[in-house]
């Protein structure tokens, strides 16, 4: 009965240090030192080789060490095992600061105060909106989507938000389905939060940004996409950057990880990136979850946050 931990892209040493230190008398393995492989009953993944798990004829369970499964559900030959992945409110914090940070970014204009303090030159510009007249709209509205709408909205923006199914939340005007179109044509700056799955890849692109509202504040509206870079089309931003149909694009997850050192938008000037950190998963924090689940299935309990294997998130 082992728990194997299976990182790759990320150091592991810090996770195994803290597995151990949290179940001292729990046998936690790390991939590739693997042992006997009939022995491993768990595994916590984050982006684990395809075909690795299909190897473990006695696993029982997988734990996803991030809030997003499409790395887990890439391997094609997943074995028909519970998937659970982390709900934490630590990570769902971390991600509504990033969110609420570069909408007051783009607010504020602070990119173009940048530019002006290493001009030193001493100049307001305008227009300087209140962000009640910036309409932003939440692409998602689960556990990240809904918190960070609400946190928009305590800022002043004017918040919707869209997902797959019909929501009520209260105070928050929700659109769903086939209302993408509506959605999108009252949205001046786009947060996006959704899973990467076969029916969200590729969402992010040409059509879409030409669907965005252009009558506000701005002009062109404003794209910020921390959800999975799978859902992006970078030549559609890069080209939609260049011919104004968008006015900015704030990147946290990018197509290929980490960004090539040769992509064009590490130099737009209306480009920021962050590195796929808008929300980290702090290692004692998941570390607790993954060992409560374990705990919980060798119980005879489900997990706590199940994925769906037919929805992929
Ligand atoms: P949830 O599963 O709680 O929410 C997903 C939301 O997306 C739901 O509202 C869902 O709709 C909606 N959705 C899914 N598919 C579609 C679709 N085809 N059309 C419309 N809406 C859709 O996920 P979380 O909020 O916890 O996380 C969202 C994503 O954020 C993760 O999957 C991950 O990729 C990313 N993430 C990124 C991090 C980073 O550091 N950059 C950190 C953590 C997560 P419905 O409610 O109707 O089911
Ligand atoms: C996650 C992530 O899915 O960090 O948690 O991307």
């Amino acid at each position: 009965m082992s728990l194997l931990l299976c990182i790759t892209g990320m150091d592991v040493e810090p996770w195994l240090a803290r597995l151990r230190h949290l179940a001292p008398d729990r046998d936690i393995r790390a991939w590739p030192d693997i042992g006997n492989p009939a022995e491993v009953t768990f595994a916590a993944v984050w982006k684990q080789p395809p075909g690795m798990l299909a190897g473990l004829p006695n696993l029982k369970g997988i734990i996803s060490l991030g809030a997003g499964v499409d790395h887990v559900f890439a391997d094609p030959s997943l074995p028909d095992v519970p998937v659970a992945r982390v709900i934490d409110a630590d990570l769902t914090t971390r991600m509504s600061e990033w969110v609420v940070m570069h909408a007051l970014i783009h607010l504020r204009q602070q990119r173009l105060y940048d530019e002006l303090q290493r001009r030193g030159e001493w100049r307001d510009m305008r227009p300087a909106p209140a962000a009640a007249e910036l309409r932003v709209g939440v692409m998602g509205l689960g556990v990240l989507g809904q918190d960070a709408a609400r946190k928009l909205q305590v800022m002043g923006f004017t918040v919707a938000g869209w997902s797959r199914t019909e929501k009520q939340i209260e105070g928050l005007e929700t659109f769903s389905g086939d209302a993408l179109d509506a959605f999108l044509a009252r949205t001046d700056l786009l947060v996006v939060l959704m899973p990467l799955t076969p029916d969200t890849r590729g969402i992010l692109n040409r059509d879409l940004f030409h669907k965005l509202a252009r009558d506000g504040v701005f002009g062109a509206p404003i794209l910020m996409n921390a959800g999975r870079g799978g859902l992006q089309v970078e030549a559609d931003i890069l080209a939609a950057l260049d011919q104004g149909v968008l006015r900015a694009a704030t990147l946290d997850v990018f197509e290929t990880e980490p960004l090539p050192v040769a992509s064009p938008l590490w130099s737009h000037p209306r480009v920021t990136i962050t590195p796929h950190n808008s929300a980290i998963s702090d290692e004692d924090a998941v570390g607790r979850f993954v060992l409560r689940q374990v705990e919980r299935a060798e119980r005879g309990l489900p997990f706590e946050t199940p994925v769906d294997r037919l929805r992929r998130y």
